[in-house]
């Protein structure tokens, strides 16, 4: 026989001189959940492993993942109930939560890249991601706000920006209100095909910030579309966008590789909060291996064509990748 392809999976060594593929701590974009209080560490029932953290208690699990290889994190605060209004006011609050929680992190680990999310429902009466009137989610009302709020956090110390609102123009929005300010070397990863998708479950729980009423279908894109994407993908190039989102991972491998090939932009993939815990939840039930089966599903979605991979397993990926 002339072609044995078993030859080149010989042996480890062999296995790794011929990969294709190589996952590092130095992909991976690690989000963080923060609440205020101090001490605080809970954890989210639906994503074991997982928690709510006061500043404190994330500038405490910093230096582990620093000392793994990790370059940036991503924050994601949960604003109380009486802190929300239809128009996120507090999201553009230099003193809020999350603006506070950039400041700390800066002082203490002025490396590591900070990325804030830019989003209204956090922060919104309505748990929607843009400004809403009579049932209907404005757009260019929304810009304002985003803006804004873009700018605050910039003020703050965030080195990059990840817009997962979906509006349409608010990349160029942010980036001209980030210029006018002096933000010129402030990043902006634009969630640009972020799909409506029943996977951020989790995060919901995570953030209480579930829609109070309808769904996010009329701003995030349908799952049965990928070449409406190819529109996003060419208006968030044009308008300015440093790094390109695709979001869930694993049900949109399809996706991540064709914003790959049609993007000289890099592309990141967001292993999303309902991607983990069925990983968890079969893993509870010593049904699945838990570590092979994250390496594996972290691995496909850069082979797939992400650089960046935005993950909650990041230090424990991250460690076992050290083994
Ligand atoms: C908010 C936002 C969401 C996620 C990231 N930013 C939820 C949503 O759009 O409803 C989901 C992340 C996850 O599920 O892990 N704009």
């Amino acid at each position: 026989m002339l072609n044995r392809p078993r030859r080149n999976r010989n042996s480890p060594f062999i296995r790794d001189l011929v990969a294709e593929t190589n996952l590092t701590p130095q992909d991976f974009v690690w989000p963080l959940f923060v609440i205020e209080g101090e001490s605080r560490k809970e954890e989210i029932s639906s994503l074991p492993g997982v928690y709510r953290r006061s500043i404190d208690q994330i500038l405490e699990c910093l230096p582990e993942a620093i000392d793994l290889g990790i370059r940036a994190i991503a924050l994601f605060p949960a604003v109380d109930e009486s802190k929300k209004d239809s128009m996120a006011t507090e999201s553009c609050n230099p003193d809020a939560l999350n603006q506070r929680c950039v400041r700390a992190i800066r002082e203490s680990y002025p490396e590591l890249i900070v990325v804030t999310d830019v989003a209204m429902d956090p922060y919104s009466s309505d748990g929607h991601d843009g400004v809403v009137r009579d049932g209907k989610i404005l757009n260019d009302e929304s810009l304002e706000v985003l803006s804004q709020m873009a700018l605050t956090q910039a003020q703050a110390g965030a080195q990059m920006v990840a817009c997962s609102d979906m509006m349409d123009g608010r990349v160029q929005a942010i980036r001209e209100t980030l210029d006018q300010n002096g933000f010129e070397d402030v990043l902006i990863c634009s969630y640009c095909i972020k799909y409506a998708s029943a996977f951020y479950g989790p995060f919901r729980d995570a953030l209480d910030s579930a829609p109070k009423f309808g769904d996010k279908k009329t701003y995030q894109m349908d799952p049965r579309n990928s070449f409406e994407g190819l529109r996003e993908i060419q208006l968030d190039e044009a308008e300015g966008a440093d790094i390109l989102m695709v979001k869930p991972g694993l049900p949109y491998l399809d996706v991540i590789k064709m914003t790959a090939e049609h993007s000289n932009l890099p592309v990141a993939a967001y292993h999303v909060s309902g991607e983990l815990s069925m990983l968890k939840a079969a893993a509870l039930n010593g049904w699945l291996d838990y570590d092979a089966c994250l390496i594996e599903s972290l691995t496909s979605l850069k082979r797939a064509g992400a650089k960046l991979i935005f993950t909650y397993a990041a230090v424990e990926a991250s460690k076992l990748l050290r083994k």
